[in-house]
């Protein structure tokens, strides 16, 4: 039986997700107990599984039964606003978007929202979604930086980690982005309940969790070394195909993975002029799709098909030559 909650996301859902009103409840599943969540005691259920189905046939700590298809995606900017302030790109490494559990076909339950307090001002998705496209900057998130609930509780290389490849994109600080995919996304995996942690959770553990994990997924990720393995290195002087960025990806990666672009439609610009071809023109992210066993803190993934669920595999321009891979701008990467 296939788990309905295992449907591929929509913008239009994730947007309305985003708004949802925020309220400070526990978990997803209330009166949950945050006792007996030993999940070495239990076999790993593959999410999305029938096994993974039914939130009251297993322990939702150890089994993702909520969003149970993740999402591990990377963005490539070529620079990000605030290299005054040091917020500057790693060389030769594309940097960590974000691990987007995906997603809720059903609205989500009262959670969606925010726990412990961090419920700050909804802000719009970020990944490269109209308003980027056009090139307006995304409201500010108005919450607390993220990045200072990891120094208490003795985070400081994760910290450290994150400034270097969790970089947002154009626009954004690190610290506010941080915090949106935090609150907009671990919020809808059923294993980061704060009820999970048992009787001593210690105030955003979750938080750190959730940021270790998304930092395990990653470093598995290297697109920049696949794509140089097969020559494919940023270029100002040249274009790609489509192609070019697919097939050292899917190789690397063991399944097909999406590939995002954003920049103006193909028949907008001079090279595309009177072609039919609607598709983005610059490569600027690769969204890489797993199930899990387990948890997804077990870091134990299954590679998947972009479109295992239907829907496209890319939003970029198919003609061949038509895609930008820039080269960063000169000082924003270091
Ligand atoms: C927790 O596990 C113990 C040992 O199996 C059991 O006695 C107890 O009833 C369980 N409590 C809850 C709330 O699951
Ligand atoms: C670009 O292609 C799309 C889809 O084929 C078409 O609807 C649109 O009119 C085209 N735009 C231009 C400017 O040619
Ligand atoms: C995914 O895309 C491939 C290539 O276009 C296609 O052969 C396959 O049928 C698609 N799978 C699904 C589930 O849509
Ligand atoms: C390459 O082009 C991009 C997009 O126009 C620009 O942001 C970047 O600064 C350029 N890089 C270099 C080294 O010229």
């Amino acid at each position: 039986m296939p788990n309905t909650r295992c449907r591929r996301i929509t913008a239009g859902a994730a947007i309305a997700a985003s708004l949802f009103v925020h309220k400070a409840v526990a978990g997803l599943y209330p009166g949950m107990s945050n006792l007996n969540h030993t999940c070495s005691l239990v076999d790993p259920i593959l999410s999305c599984s029938s096994g993974a189905s039914d939130p009251s046939a297993v322990d939702t700590c150890c089994t993702e039964t909520f969003g149970g298809l993740v999402l591990a995606t990377q963005f490539w900017n070529t620079y990000t606003g605030f290299e005054s302030e040091g917020q500057v790109l790693p060389k030769d490494a594309w940097t960590l978007h974000g691990t987007l559990p995906s997603p809720r076909t059903v609205s989500p339950p009262t959670k969606e929202k925010t726990k412990n307090g961090l419920s700050t001002t909804p802000s719009p998705h970020p990944t490269p979604r109209p308003a980027r496209r056009t090139g307006r900057p995304s409201p500010a998130w108005r919450g607390p930086d993220f990045g200072t609930f990891l120094a208490p509780l003795g985070k400081l290389d994760l910290l450290a980690w994150m400034g270097v490849h969790w970089v947002a994109q154009p626009g954004w600080r690190n610290g506010d982005f941080w915090g949106h995919e935090f609150s907009k996304h671990a919020t809808c995996y059923s294993t980061f309940d704060i009820e999970c942690y048992g009787p001593q959770y210690r105030e955003h553990e979750e938080v750190a969790d959730f940021f270790e994990t998304a930092a395990a997924f990653h470093r598995r990720l290297p697109t920049w070394a696949w794509l140089e393995a097969s020559g494919v290195r940023p270029s100002n002087a040249s274009t790609f195909s489509l192609a070019d960025f697919a097939r050292p990806l899917t190789q690397g990666f063991g399944a097909v993975p999406y590939i995002g672009c954003a920049g103006p439609k193909y028949n907008t610009t001079d090279a595309g002029k009177g072609s039919s071809d609607a598709g983005y023109t610059v490569i600027n992210e690769i969204w890489y799709y797993y199930h899990v066993y387990g948890r997804v803190q077990r870091q134990q993934g299954l590679a998947v098909d972009a479109n295992i669920t239907g829907g496209r595999l890319t939003n970029c321009a198919q003609t061949p030559g038509a895609l930008h891979y820039y080269e960063r701008t000169a000082g924003s990467e270091v």
